[in-house]
């Protein structure tokens, strides 16, 4: 006679966050529309399912938040846009979007590929370093400060916020006063520097953020308020470090664990941005958006009342052997149309090309300087948050 444990998934279980992928697929076979009673949540795990929620941000909201423990309240008025559903949600995006150009973007190419060579040069014929701390944790928050347009002097200050900003604190979590402290200190240094490029506009996106213009709803001109751009500024900062500071740690481990993957990607460097899509599917740095539903939804028999917290598990559904031929297989060559690992529809990420950049240069010019190399496991550290999945130290022996 064959035992089917229990099936739980425990958003918080320490031990589910760091081998989930069996639960993943007993979700999506057994329990496609699962409930758990304990933290009073729905959860889809299928990719098809993932998109469609995603897809019908009116039935699937994000304003009462997006991360289960904060959710509850409406918290449309933080003025966070990834809080807002359309019709409001769509004109904030067209408004900030116009500050978010692809010609920024690809502006930083050259900074991104210098912050690159600053961290690596130095560690070439060494026996080994920290990846994330050394550089990839680093990598990001330097970027966003740079996108941003924080002047060169402010640049220590703001780095050490932006850090303090992710402490956690032991048995608290993420939201403990050090991080909240460093939160609102960082909030009112982008009011001021936002305040500052009224009068003194400079090619940089705080200006940007103060110079974009829509019509609103009644066909008046409008810009955004301080508050609202310095929230703004707030928000990528949040959304755009931790996110690639975990690719690029999930970057060193996976790559360590598929040597012939890696060498494909020494000797024909043109395959690196299909690994950073095949990196997001396999391991998707952020994978939980939560919604709540404003209408009764019936999923695979099952309905979902109105008012209730439902988690879309884009971790799952990168995994989802209905959507990906042997999903576990981590390949380099795949060919896929799309993975939900930047969300899907309303809020799809505002910040994918710019991740998508750094994750292409930082694997470049990490594999141009060492084509091979071990992940010391005893020394690595996992980071378990509500938010993101990955590592927090990946020590590597070059
Ligand atoms: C590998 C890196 C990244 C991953 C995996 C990632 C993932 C995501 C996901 C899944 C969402 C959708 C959230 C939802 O549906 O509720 C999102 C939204 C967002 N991301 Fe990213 N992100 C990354 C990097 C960045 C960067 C670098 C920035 C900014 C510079 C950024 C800014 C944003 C913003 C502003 C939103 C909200 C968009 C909206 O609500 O319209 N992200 N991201």
């Amino acid at each position: 006679m064959t035992v089917t444990a229990e099936l739980r998934w425990d958003p918080f279980d320490v031990d589910i966050d760091t081998d989930p992928y069996d639960i993943w697929r007993r979700l999506r076979d057994e329990a496609p529309v699962y409930r758990n009673d304990d933290y009073d949540f729905w959860a889809l795990s299928r990719y098809a399912d993932v998109q469609a929620a995603s897809r019908d941000p009116v039935t699937f909201s994000s304003a009462r938040g997006t991360v289960l423990e904060l959710m509850g309240e409406d918290m449309s008025s933080t003025g966070m846009i990834i809080f807002i559903d359309p019709p409001e949600h769509d004109r904030l995006r067209a408004l900030v979007s116009r500050a978010f150009t692809p010609r920024r973007m690809s502006a930083l190419e050259d900074r991104v590929r210098i912050i690159c060579r600053e961290h690596l040069d130095p560690r070439v014929g060494s026996s080994g370093f920290d990846y994330l701390a050394d550089f990839g944790a680093q990598l990001p928050s330097k970027v966003i400060s740079a996108l941003l347009g924080v002047p060169a002097s402010d640049q220590p200050h703001v780095l050490h916020l932006i850090d303090t900003m992710f402490h956690i604190e032991p048995g608290v979590g993420m939201v403990n006063d050090i991080a909240v402290r460093a939160q609102l200190e960082l909030h009112e240094y982008i009011s001021s520097q936002v305040e500052d490029r009224r009068s003194h506009p400079r090619d940089d996106l705080f200006t940007g953020l103060v110079e974009a213009e829509l019509p609103d709803q009644s066909g008046t001109m409008r810009r955004l308020t301080v508050k609202e751009a310095a929230d703004f500024g707030n928000l990528l900062v949040a959304a755009g470090t931790e996110t690639v500071a975990r690719l690029l740690g999930w970057a060193a481990v996976v790559l360590a664990a598929h040597p012939d993957q890696r060498a494909a990607l020494v000797g024909e460097p043109a395959l690196i941005p299909n690994a950073v899509e095949e990196l997001l599917r396999y391991e998707a740095p952020s994978p939980v958006q939560g919604r709540t539903t404003t209408r009764p939804v019936t999923l695979h028999d099952t309905e979902i009342p109105v008012d209730a917290k439902v988690l879309l598990l884009t971790g799952s559904a990168g995994r989802d052997e209905r959507a990906y031929p042997e999903p576990d297989r981590f390949d380099v060559r795949r060919r896929f149309e799309q993975h939900v690992s930047f969300g899907v529809g309303a809020h799809y990420c505002l910040g994918a090309a710019l991740a998508r950049l750094e994750g292409r240069i930082a694997l470049e010019e990490t594999l141009a300087r060492f084509p091979t190399w071990e992940v010391d496991h005893a020394r690595a550290e996992r980071l378990h948050t509500s938010t993101v999945r990955g590592y927090q130290a990946v020590p590597i022996l070059v």
